[in-house]
């Protein structure tokens, strides 16, 4: 078998293209780089959520007509990476109210790029659960399959993660992927490559940074 993952990257339509082009100017203020990383992060929960399981269900419609449809058919959890991954948090709140919310704090170390666990806190039952892993930079990859390890740990089956990734470097999606090879991963861009710094290129920065407003580069 191969070790090329399970990526599942969004159809790069020019609307998507725009919203791209948006986020990733340096001059985005904070207003413009949130509304519009939202409505990217809103694309890839979509379409995360069309990699779970569906089962058959039937519905009436108005005009008493049977319409032969689907609804999700397992439980779904959401874990994410702290910080950068707690970006996504609201808008799985607002397609699944009453999804249940786990936290990993995974911070790299600046100067060897390794990711640190500090803390952990699941829901009790996740072993059970489909999860979404909300980490939106796969760049090395290293503090995702951090995060994998804890969930693998906490009894889910790598064939019920999907990450949620915003954008991801080559050398990211293939550590997760020969590690963790049946995890699944929705992006909404590839980059070309990383630099001596371990930024992805083009890139978009910081992410947690440029959403929570903490960055001091305004320019
Ligand atoms: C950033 C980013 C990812 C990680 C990706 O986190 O948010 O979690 O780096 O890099 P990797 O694939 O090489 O591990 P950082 O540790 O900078 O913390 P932050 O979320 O607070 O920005």
């Amino acid at each position: 078998m191969s070790t090329r993952p399970n990526l599942h990257l969004l159809p790069q339509t020019r609307q998507l293209r725009a919203l791209h082009t948006a986020v990733r100017d340096r001059r985005a203020g904070l207003d413009v780089f949130v509304r519009h990383s939202r409505r990217i992060i809103r694309l890839l929960l979509e379409a995360g959520l069309d990699q779970l399981p569906f089962a058959e269900h039937d519905v009436t419609t108005p005009v008493g007509a049977t319409y032969r449809g689907l609804r999700q058919a397992v439980d779904v959890c959401a874990v994410a990476v702290v910080r950068a991954g707690e970006s996504m948090e609201a808008e799985v709140r607002d397609i699944l109210p009453d999804v249940r919310i786990g936290k990993i704090l995974i911070q790299r170390d600046k100067r060897t790029k390794l990711p640190h666990l500090y803390y952990e806190h699941l829901p009790h039952d996740i072993a059970g659960s489909h999860v979404l892993l909300l980490e939106p930079m796969l760049a090395t990859g290293g503090s995702a399959n951090a995060a994998i390890e804890v969930l693998r740990k906490a009894g889910v089956r790598e064939e019920h993660i999907v990450l949620i990734g915003f954008i991801a470097a080559p050398e990211g999606v293939a550590a997760v992927g020969a590690a963790h090879p049946g995890v699944r991963i929705v992006v909404s861009a590839m980059e070309e490559r990383l630099n001596d710094d371990a930024f992805m290129v083009p890139g978009i920065g910081d992410f947690g940074d440029r959403y929570f407003g903490t960055t001091h580069s305004g320019a």
